[in-house]
């Protein structure tokens, strides 16, 4: 028979018709998230599934749908997926790096133009009606060119962003990252490796693009914002929950930071109610890969991953590929 394929979120249609070519698929065809119960119940049987970075994908699932063989994001972050769970299991797992980096390069440099500019502030201020006069230090924010560009998670993403930083804006760069870079990227860039506490302390223009897991829960909390300049801005691309937003919030209303751009909350599409009482602070529904081309692209990875992975071929971008020989 042919494999049986659930698509768990509405995505492009006509990723679905070459799915269809391949696989029997079924969908779940609204925006609405399925509860993990709901999930169990539609993946009765099937081989595969086609997720974004919201479906839990934990232990339990696993348990319960005995038939998955693959689990196909096509986010880049897979904090919603228990990779070992899945491998103990013989489930190949797979995201979509790559094919975002840029585009959600883009939208981290905006968040941050638009946060040190001030420019939903000004925004909200003009169509209040209250632009009445010109003011000396009106809607005045912090420059971007020239400034210290400080990166915390020196991945595809991070690179990406800070090239946009050092080649574009003459920024200076700063780091830090679980790994250094090789010394020849370093030197392409500029780059200054700091230890966490020193790259808080450097930077004007703090940029987060870490993955979540144990190791990054609220990495940045009260003592860390502690340690950076008050005029500074914090931007977040990466994932809620690396960020402590009821520390983010009381810093920003006491403004002990000048700004934070936030495109990822802790407990999202829930936004902490501090965040959403201070001015300075920029925030976006989780959209920094959401160019049309980037979804697009995105959405046929995942696909890409699902047909080699449950025709015997090696999946582009699996997380487990030693999972791929024990079938
Ligand atoms: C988006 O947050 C992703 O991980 O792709
Ligand atoms: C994701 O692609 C990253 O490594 O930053």
């Amino acid at each position: 028979r042919r494999p049986r394929v659930f698509v768990a979120r509405r995505i492009f249609p006509e990723v679905v018709a070459q799915l269809r070519e391949h696989f029997d698929v079924s969908t779940h065809d609204t925006d609405e998230p399925l509860s993990r119960d709901e999930l169990i119940a539609r993946l009765q049987g099937c081989d595969g599934v086609f997720v974004a970075g919201t479906e839990p994908i934990d232990a339990t699932l696993l348990a319960a749908c005995p038939t998955l063989r693959a689990v196909c994001s096509m986010a880049v972050g897979y904090n919603n997926i228990d990779v070992p769970a899945a491998t103990a299991r013989g489930v190949v797992v797979s995201n979509a790096p790559g094919v975002l980096t840029e585009t959600t390069a883009d939208f981290g440099f905006a968040l941050m133009m638009a946060t040190a500019r001030r420019i939903t502030e000004a925004e909200q201020y003009l169509r209040a009606g209250h632009w009445k006069q010109w003011s000396v230090d009106g809607m005045a924010g912090a420059d971007i060119h020239g400034s210290t560009l400080g990166i915390l998670g020196m991945g595809r993403i991070g690179q990406a962003i800070a090239r946009r930083g050092v080649h574009g804006f003459g920024m200076s760069l700063v780091y830090h990252n679980r790994s250094r870079l090789p010394a020849e990227d370093e030197a392409a860039l500029g780059a200054r490796y700091l230890d966490l506490p020193g790259l808080l302390k450097a930077a004007d223009h703090l940029v987060i693009v870490v993955p979540y897991g144990p190791t990054s829960h609220h990495l940045i909390g009260a003592a860390e914002l502690a340690l950076m300049k008050p005029s500074a801005t914090l931007i977040n691309v990466a994932r809620g929950g690396v960020v402590d937003d009821a520390a983010l919030a009381q810093a920003l209303a006491e403004r002990r930071i000048a700004g934070a751009g936030l495109d990822v909350f802790e407990g999202e599409p829930a936004v902490h109610p501090g965040l959403l009482e201070v001015p300075n602070v920029v925030l976006t529904p989780h959209i920094a890969s959401a160019s049309l081309p980037t979804r697009l692209a995105m959405c046929q990875l995942a696909a890409s991953n699902l047909r080699a992975a449950l025709t015997g071929q090696a999946p582009p971008t699996a997380l487990n590929p030693e999972v791929l020989p024990l079938r």
